[in-house]
């Protein structure tokens, strides 16, 4: 059943933040629009250091494109000793025990090497991957999380060639700090 995940019980969740015009990165790369707040949304939530801690424990698996895999080891790696699959047509270096390379296509990627080994499997990035995922139906939950920023120019979130697709509704959650989570599920009309 779509959004529900697959036969063997796994889901992949694809998760990216975006500013409110639909970018998810500056061309330049700068990441410091992820730090903008606007003023306190009162009627929002907190999360404590520990409850995200927490939350980032129970994702299995983490899976990347080669660009977001650069620009995340420029940034001190974010995933911690998390097994995290890197998707290239490249040779790299390896940089980390937790990172495995794979080129191939990605409903075998999906299918045969992850959904038997990993429930929770998180899909982080970027634009182009997710747009594969996407396009070949690989991904059961969406969450989007919205950045109180317009910046004007940048990478497009998805990039521009899906078809369309209904997704639904599951959750909202709006923080403290402006930012806004949306949580669908792939819609099975
Ligand atoms: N705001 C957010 O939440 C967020 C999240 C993630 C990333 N980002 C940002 O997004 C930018 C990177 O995104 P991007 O779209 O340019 O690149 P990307 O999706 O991270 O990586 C693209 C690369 O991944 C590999 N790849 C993608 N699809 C493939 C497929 N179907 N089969 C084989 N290999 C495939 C290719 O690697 P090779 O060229 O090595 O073959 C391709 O060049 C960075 O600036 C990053 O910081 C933002």
């Amino acid at each position: 059943m779509p959004g529900e995940g697959n036969a063997t019980g796994s889901r992949v969740t694809l998760h990216v933040v975006s500013s409110l015009d639909g970018f998810i990165a500056r061309k330049d790369n700068n990441v410091s629009w992820l730090d903008v707040h606007g003023s306190v949304y009162e009627s929002g939530v907190s999360i404590s250091e520990e409850e995200a801690a927490s939350f980032v424990k129970g994702i299995d698996c983490y899976v990347l494109g080669s660009r977001t895999y650069e620009h995340a080891l420029e940034l001190g790696w974010p995933y911690g000793d998390t097994p995290t699959v890197a998707v290239t047509g490249r040779t790299w270096p390896s940089t980390r025990e937790s990172v495995e390379f794979y080129s191939g296509d990605l409903e075998t990627l999906v299918r045969a090497k992850l959904a038997p080994r990993y429930r929770n499997i998180w899909l982080v990035g970027g634009a182009m991957l997710c747009q594969g995922f996407l396009s070949l139906g690989l991904v059961d939950e969406i969450r989007l999380t919205i950045a109180p920023v317009l910046l004007g120019d940048g990478l497009r979130l998805f990039g521009g060639l899906l078809t369309e697709s209904n997704w639904d509704l599951r959750n909202v959650v709006a923080y403290k700090n402006g930012f806004v989570d949306l949580t669908y599920a792939a819609s099975s009309v």
